[in-house]
């Protein structure tokens, strides 16, 4: 059922900006670029990888891709439907398809709940089986994230960091959805923690089929996850390009900047490129390529003319003027 060729999420020229105000006694309101004009498809059943610098826009978009908060322009689709402006009861069904698993794993369980009902909430929200059967299922689950049987009474307090994770796996696949949007669900772990929970995903990916949309700012945990990888800078898409050709060979000077930060990853031929300065407001993104301040390559272009993303080599996407 995955509509021939077409994506099972397609974000089109996605604008999102908040509006703060300029201190905290003036009544001016300024606006924070944080998304602004970014298209990218996930593929049935692909992870694709967001990637960037705090800041950029990574869990905005993650938002948006799932309703949770509505974009100011662009169109989402997903499974085939505009699912831009739905609400009520069809957001709600749609919503059933589209999971997410959060950074921090013990402040999105909740407290006051035991584990079983927590994984089982959403089987008793959209009425899928009754008490027995929900209990056995989530037995099963619980067991099948590598959590003991006994986790199903206890809090989760009661449990590690890495465990608590596998909890809010387990609570994002109960409903067998089509899509996860996972933000950075590794990086609050402990690193050897790490490792098993991102081969847990991907077990769980190889079994359920679902897709990801996998949120995080460490290019070695994003390598190693990623079917496709999106790179993003101040609210912009910098790169879009298959993961192994874009470890291979980043194309945007960004990328490579990044990449070159990360020495046990490499490009080929290893560069040295030291990313200067700080990253730009995004209350006042560069004109321009917004890359252009901290760019090695820059040229005049750059400061006047924003690049678009297009293609510069099979399946690859760049915006830069040089690339
Ligand atoms: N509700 C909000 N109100 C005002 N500004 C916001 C809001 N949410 C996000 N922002 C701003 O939008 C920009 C993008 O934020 P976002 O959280 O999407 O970045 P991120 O890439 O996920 O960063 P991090 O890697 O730190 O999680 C930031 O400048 C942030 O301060
Ligand atoms: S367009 Fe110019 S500033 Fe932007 S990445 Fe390319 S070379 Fe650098
Ligand atoms: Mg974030």
């Amino acid at each position: 059922m995955n509509g021939g060729n077409a994506a099972l999420l397609s974000l089109v020229n996605i604008y999102k900006h908040f509006p703060v105000r300029q201190s905290f006694f003036s009544r001016e309101m300024l606006k924070v670029h944080a998304i602004d004009g970014v298209s990218i498809d996930v593929p049935y059943g692909k992870t694709v990888g967001l990637v960037g610098e705090s800041g950029c826009g990574k869990t905005t978009l993650g938002r948006v891709a799932l309703r949770l908060i509505a974009p100011d322009g662009g169109r989402i689709r997903f499974e085939g439907t505009d699912i831009t402006r739905l609400s009520g009861e069809e957001l709600r069904r749609t919503r059933r398809s589209m999971q997410i698993i959060f950074q921090d794993p013990y402040s999105s369980l909740n407290p006051r709940m035991r584990v079983r009902d927590i994984v089982g909430e959403g089987w008793r929200v959209h009425g899928m089986g009754g008490r027995e059967e929900i209990r056995e299922k989530a037995a099963r689950l619980l067991a099948r994230v590598g959590l003991s049987p006994d986790a199903a009474d206890k809090y989760p307090h009661e449990f590690s960091g890495g465990q608590r994770q596998r909890i809010g796996i387990a609570r994002a696949i109960a409903l067998s959805p089509g899509l996860v949007v996972a933000d950075e669900p590794v990086s609050a772990l402990d690193v050897s923690v790490q490792a098993q929970i991102l081969n847990l995903l991907k077990d769980i990916q190889e079994e359920y089929g679902m897709a990801y949309l996998f949120i995080s700012h460490d290019l070695r945990v994003i390598r190693h996850m990623s079917d496709i990888v999106a790179v993003m800078y101040l609210g912009k898409l910098m790169e879009v390009s298959p993961a192994e050709d874009l470890f291979r060979g980043p194309l945007h000077p960004y990328t490579r900047s990044l990449l070159s930060a990360v020495p046990m990853l490499g490009g080929t031929p290893r560069e040295n490129i030291v990313l200067r300065g700080e990253i730009p407001s995004p209350v006042a993104p560069p004109p321009g390529c917004r890359f252009h301040t901290r760019c090695f390559l820059a040229q005049k272009v750059c400061e006047e003319v924003c690049p678009l993303l297009r293609e510069s080599a099979p399946g690859r996407l760049t915006a830069c003027h040089f690339v």
